[in-house]
């Protein structure tokens, strides 16, 4: 595996046009060609799908739904737990099938899974039906590999990178709200996780390309961004600049909200906790993954902190941070996890009433050190933990969601409910999902509902008309 150097040139950034220069060559190839894109994983890979259809539909592709009328069928790949992989490795063996009775069929492997060694290994012997295999470094390049394989067969892998590239274009899921990518790659090496090799080292991007990227986008109509990173706190470590600097130039945008993802409670600095508290437009809702309450198996997962001080750091953000919801990532069955440490990541619940938890079984990766750590757990020993954890986690983001109940808050409309067309849908300050009886006309506006019924994951409300707040 092709890890980059970590004292790499200050400036990385490469303006990337190339595709926009050449689209009329391209588009005599691609014109009316259909396209079917699958993203899995986590928002960072729901952004790069943005700038995939971007390419796609630059060059000529027209998108479908159905994978049987496609000529380019592109998966997105996530490559963090073993289920994420089965549902792609189970996808593939049907476009195997499709392409058996097409000649103009063409599959691209993008995403994680990309970038992970022994899949590419695999992906050599057993899966050659695969036409093109991008990293999740070398998106820009998809045009040219296209173009490159759209007659012939041939497996092309490409690796990590340091480069930062500019000037990308994304063909966004939404009209109101946007990912905004602050930075790529993780550096901190959680003994668990893939991530810091299928993404390499952190990269973070300009403070002026991101400033610039959040002022188009409130030009064009966006009223929320989220910037995005797999730690944003780490942000400007490499530029020698901060996130919390980052932050509040962002907010000094004026665009309505300002959102981020994901932060690591190692560098929360309290410059970030002041510039988030400073500003009504920065949300207050925060992603702080926990992983476990056990210091005993924080060190073995290399977390850099102590459940201690993750308390310490949820109370300083609960005090000073009005009205902020906490949601966490958790993860049971951690080679050496015991009943004793299990339950010390109970009482780390309790004490915390998480706002939402996203919850996970172990799941060892091929390179990473937890992978090669003595697990004497079962795997129903593992499972009993997660429904115990769970009907914990449900029954405090429930209680979260009843304290809402006849209270008036604001939210963002962003489409139409799927099951219910009488009703839109949005999202509260505090990231909370809420059904809202009122008329279309509302979607693109914050609007203030009354909250008229809470679930554990959404909540039911009114639109009070005479408060548009926009
Ligand atoms: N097994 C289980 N969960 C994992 N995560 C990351 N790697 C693994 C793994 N190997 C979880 C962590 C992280 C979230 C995005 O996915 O909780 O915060
Ligand atoms: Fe993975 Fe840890 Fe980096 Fe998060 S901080 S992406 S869990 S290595």
């Amino acid at each position: 595996m092709h890890l980059p150097d970590l004292n790499v040139a200050k400036d990385r950034t490469r303006k990337e046009n190339v595709y926009i220069d050449l689209k009329e060559d391209y588009q005599k190839v691609f014109m009316g060609k259909k396209y079917f894109l699958r993203t899995y994983g986590c928002q960072m890979n729901v952004h790069d799908s943005e700038a995939i259809r971007n390419y796609l539909e630059t060059l000529g592709f027209v998108k479908t739904e159905r994978v049987e009328d496609a000529n380019v069928v592109v998966l997105n790949t996530c490559a963090i737990r073993e289920n994420a992989r089965d549902k792609v490795v189970g996808f593939l063996g049907k476009c195997h099938y499709l392409k058996k009775n097409r000649d103009d069929f063409k599959i691209v492997l993008a995403g994680c899974m990309s970038e992970q060694p022994d899949f590419i290994e695999n992906i050599l012997k057993n899966h050659k039906y695969i036409d093109i295999v991008i990293g999740t470094h070398n998106i820009h390049e998809l045009p040219k590999l296209l173009l490159e394989n759209f007659n012939k067969q041939e497996i092309e892998v490409y690796s990590n990178s340091d480069e930062i590239i500019e000037g990308m274009h994304y063909e966004r899921d939404s009209k109101y709200t946007a990912w905004v990518n602050i930075m790529y790659g993780c550096d901190k090496f959680c003994t668990y996780c893939i991530v810091p090799y299928t993404r390499g080292r952190e990269r973070s991007r300009k403070l002026e390309e991101i400033i610039k990227e959040v002022e188009d986008l409130k030009k064009a109509g966006y009223l929320e961004v989220t910037l995005l990173g797999q730690n944003v706190n780490a942000y400007g470590k490499d530029i020698g600049d901060t996130f919390s600097n980052l932050l509040e130039k962002v907010a000094q945008t004026g665009i309505k909200r300002v959102r981020f993802v994901t932060s690591h409670p190692w560098n929360f600095t309290d410059e970030m906790i002041k510039v988030i508290s400073k500003y009504e437009n920065i949300m207050p809702y925060i992603h702080l993954p926990l992983q476990s309450g056990s210091d005993r198996i924080l060190k073995r997962m290399n977390r850099r902190y102590t459940k201690e001080e993750y308390l310490a750091l949820f109370k300083k953000m609960k005090e000073m941070i009005p009205g902020v919801s906490i949601t966490t990532d958790i993860i049971v069955g951690f080679p050496g996890e015991t009943r004793e440490d299990f339950e010390e990541t109970l009482d780390v619940v309790k004490t915390c009433e998480f706002d939402g938890a996203y919850t996970f079984i172990f799941s060892p990766r091929v390179g990473t050190p937890a992978a090669l750590m003595e697990d004497k757990t079962s795997l129903k020993e593992k499972e009993e933990r997660l429904y115990e954890l769970n009907n914990l986690v449900n029954y405090y983001s429930h209680q979260s969601n009843q304290k809402l109940l006849g209270k008036e808050v604001s939210v963002l409309v962003i489409g139409e409910s799927e099951k219910d067309k009488s009703k839109v849908y949005g999202y509260t300050d505090t990231m909370k999902l809420v059904n809202v009886t009122g008329p279309k006309e509302l979607i693109g506006k914050i609007v203030k509902v009354k909250i008229t019924d809470a679930k554990s994951f959404s909540l039911d409300g009114e639109y009070q008309k005479e408060k548009i707040v926009m």
